[in-house]
C-alpha cells in the first residue's frame, strides 16, 4: 500500500520507523515493531555495547524482518562502533548526533542504506553531500536531544523536501494517521515516533514514565539548555520546570540517575526525553496496534481528502 523509496530502501511494508532511544530501544519494543510491518531500531547511545550485541541477537530470535541500528555520534565516540554495527549484520542504520562525513563512507561501502537525522537545512545539505541515502528530517517539537535553535517540523519538512531530492522520514511531532498523512502532504515518505514508541506496552520503561506521557498537556514538556550543549526536549517535572530558564547549570549533570528514572520509576531522579506530541497520546497501547491504526488512518485521511478536494483541472474557485 505503501510503496515508495522508504519502503524499497528499508525493506518494510509500512515506512514507520521507531526511534533509537538509549536503553529503550531494544529487542522487547524493536522486535514488536518488525514484527508489525514497521521497522524497528536498535541504539548505541547507551554505550553498553555488550548488551547492545546481545539485543541484536535476541532480534534474531524474536523476528525475521527487517531492523536497523542506531549509532547517535556524541555518545558513542569510539570510532570502532562502526566496525561494530557492520559486523551485526544489518542492512540499515541512522546516524546522528555528529557529522555526517564521518561514518557514511564507510558504512555504505560494506553495503549499508545509511539515514542523517538533520535539524536544518544546512545539515541537510550537508548530509546529502556526504552521499547519505535518506534522511530523518527532525522538528524541534520531537523528544531527545535538540538543535539549540529547533525548528518545527511543518516549517523544517517542506523546506528541506523542497531543496533536497532525497527519501525523507520525517521526526517529531508524529503518531498517528493524520499525522502520518500530513507528513506524507509535505513531501515525506515515512515517518519515525519516538515519544510514542516510549508509550508503548512493550516499551521497557517504568510505568509512571508512560502515566506522565499518558496524563501530559501539550505544554508539558521544557526545552532544556539552550544556552549551551546539547539542548533537549524533555517531560515537565519539578526538576525540568526549575531548569527551565537557568542559564548557568547545565541540564546534563541532572541525567546521571536515568536508571532511577527509566526503570526505578523516580520521575524526579533525572530527566526523561519526550516530545510535545505528549499531549495527544491518551492510552499505553500495544505496538502492533499503534502501527497498525497508524498505517490504516494514515491511508484513511488520504482518501478522505482526495474525495473532497478532488483535484480538478481548471479554476479553484466556482464560477
Ligand atoms: C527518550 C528518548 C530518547 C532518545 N534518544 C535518541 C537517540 O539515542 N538517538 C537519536 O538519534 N534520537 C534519539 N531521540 C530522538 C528520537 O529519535 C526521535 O527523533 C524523536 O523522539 C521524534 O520526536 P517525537 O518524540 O515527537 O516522536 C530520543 C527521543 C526520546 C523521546
Amino acid at each position: 500500500m505503501f510503496a515508495n523509496r522508504v519502503t524499497e530502501l528499508l525493506g518494510v511494508e509500512i515506512p514507520i520507523v521507531q526511534a533509537p532511544m538509549g536503553w529503550i530501544a531494544r529487542a522487547q519494543l524493536a522486535s514488536a515493531v518488525s514484527e508489525a510491518g514497521a521497522m524497528g531500531i536498535i541504539e548505541t547511545s547507551s554505550g553498553e555495547l555488550d548488551a547492545v550485541r546481545d539485543e541484536i541477537r535476541k532480534m534474531r530470535d524474536l523476528t525475521d524482518k527487517p531492523f536497523g541500528v542506531n549509532i547517535a555520534q556524541a555518545f558513542v565516540r569510539d570510532p570502532a562502533i562502526v566496525d561494530f554495527v557492520i559486523s551485526q549484520g544489518v542492512r540499515f542504520v541512522t546516524t546522528s548526533a555528529g557529522s555526517p562525513t564521518k561514518y557514511t563512507a564507510q558504512l555504505k561501502d560494506a553495503g549499508l542504506t545509511v539515514f542523517h537525522v538533520v535539524p536544518t537545512l544546512a545539515a541537510a545539505q550537508k548530509a546529502a553531500d556526504a552521499g547519505v541515502d535518506g534522511l530523518i528530517v527532525e522538528g524541534g517539537e520531537g523528544g531527545g536531544f535538540k538543535n539549540p535553535r529547533p525548528v518545527a517540523s511543518m516549517v523544517l519538512l517542506p523546506l528541506v523536501v523542497s531543496r533536497i531530492d532525497l527519501p525523507v522520514i520525517a521526526a517529531g511531532g508524529f503518531l498517528d494517521g493524520p499525522t502520518m498523512a500530513a507528513a506524507f502532504a509535505l513531501g515525506a515518505e515515512g515517518i519515525q515516533l519516538g515519544t510514542r514508541m516510549v508509550s508503548a506496552a512493550e516499551s521497557p520503561i517504568h510505568d509512571n514514565w508512560k502515566q506522565m506521557i499518558v496524563d501530559a498537556a501539550e505544554t508539558d514538556t521544557v526545552f532544556l539548555n539552550q544556552h549551551t550543549s546539547p539542548a533537549l526536549r524533555a517531560l515537565r517535572t519539578e526538576k525540568t520546570t526549575g531548569l527551565e530558564f537557568d542559564t548557568e547549570r547545565n541540564a546534563m549533570v541532572e541525567m546521571l540517575n536515568l536508571r532511577d528514572l527509566y526503570f526505578g520509576g523516580d520521575m524526579e531522579a533525572a530527566i526523561a526525553l519526550c516530545g510535545q506530541v505528549a499531549g495527544r497520546i491518551d492510552a499505553v497501547r500495544p505496538v502492533a496496534e499503534i502501527i497498525d491504526e497508524c498505517a490504516r488512518d494514515c491511508l484513511a485521511r488520504i482518501g478522505d481528502l482526495a474525495r473532497r478536494y478532488p483535484a480538478d483541472a481548471g479554476s479553484v474557485r466556482s464560477a
